[in-house]
């Protein structure tokens, strides 16, 4: 059906989404209608001008010409906008014993070595209370998974990812670890401190425009995968943290609050890592669920988002 030439509001939105109708995908053209009649009636809702709208230009373009292999401003968006949690949660919809996902966020590096079990990726952070976290991977019949891998990233005490960091041109606060027979892992870090997430571009902008705060609760990344189960990717956060309730992303689920308990005395595992007093130690447990069928997976996303990193710094 042809469309008259002296289009409304509404006669533009009506024939964007014909022209989208056709879509031979079923699920882009879903999406893509989905978005059109939203994107257009936010436009709408708001009476965005042409001055906004130009300056939404700008910010998505400062974005873009923002992200490197080590920056990645458009997940800071997705973060702090609050999204990265809606697609988490619509993804892991039922509890069902196994450990709550989180966000992924932006600081995660292809390449961290994998270290053995009480390994420290904590070696040249010096400033930070040695802490201990250890536990178990267990199945939701709370059987120990062998062999599964714990991919483990942290903020040095310094705040600062080591991506962040000038002084440093190598991976820091970062490993790979494999639970044993029973399930255990156990890694040596230093206390996770509370940071800001980077405030010097757009996204900094947006949050001092907006009256909000740039900063994150102290916590560790893990991303655990074992076969035949689905990969989790979370953080453990610090129960005595005072921004668990105003994450600047949301990311906060209390089944992820545990306790770094301080010891003034050497005993167990510190002792036979030659840890002095005081230091800290953590218990968490993961609980992974069976595999589903084969389908995209932030394993898979982070392998492609590495990839345009990787273009980008070209
Ligand atoms: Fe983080």
């Amino acid at each position: 059906m042809a469309m008259p030439h002296n289009k409304t509001e509404e006669d533009i939105t009506a024939e964007v989404l014909q022209r989208f109708e056709q879509t031979p995908d079923p699920r882009l053209r879903q999406i893509m209608l989905g978005l059109i009649k939203h994107l257009h009636a936010f436009v709408k809702e708001v009476e965005l001008t042409e001055a906004e709208w130009f300056q939404a230009i700008e910010i998505l373009t400062e974005a873009g010409r923002m992200c490197t292999d080590k920056r990645q401003e458009f997940i800071l968006f997705s973060d702090t906008l609050g999204v990265s949690m809606v697609v988490d949660l619509i993804a892991h919809r039922k509890p069902d014993g196994a450990t709550e996902s989180t966000v992924f966020g932006p600081f995660h590096r292809l390449g961290a070595p994998e270290l053995p079990a009480g390994g420290n990726i904590a070696r040249l952070d010096k400033a930070g209370p040695p802490t201990l976290v250890s536990g178990r991977v267990l199945n939701l019949d709370d059987e120990p998974i062998e062999g599964a891998l714990l991919d483990v990233w942290q903020a040095q005490s310094s705040g600062l990812y080591d991506s962040q960091d000038e002084s440093l041109n190598e991976l820091h606060m970062r490993g790979k670890f494999r639970s044993d027979a029973e399930g255990r892992y156990l890694v040596r870090t230093v206390l996770p401190v509370n940071y800001p997430i980077p405030s010097d571009g757009p996204v900094g902008r947006m949050l001092r425009a907006t009256g909000r705060h740039p900063w994150r609760p102290a916590h560790i990344h893990f991303v655990i995968s074992a076969d035949g189960y689905e990969p989790v990717t979370t953080h453990i956060f610090d129960r005595t943290d005072p921004y668990l309730g105003s994450d600047a992303v949301f990311a906060v689920k209390d089944s992820l609050i545990c306790d770094f308990v301080r010891h003034e005395s050497a005993a167990g595992e510190a002792v036979r890592l030659g840890i002095d007093p005081p230091y800290y130690t953590a218990e968490f447990d993961f609980r992974l669920k069976p595999a589903a069928e084969q389908r995209t997976n932030v394993l898979d996303a982070q392998r492609r988002l590495a990839a345009l990193g990787a273009r980008a710094a070209e």
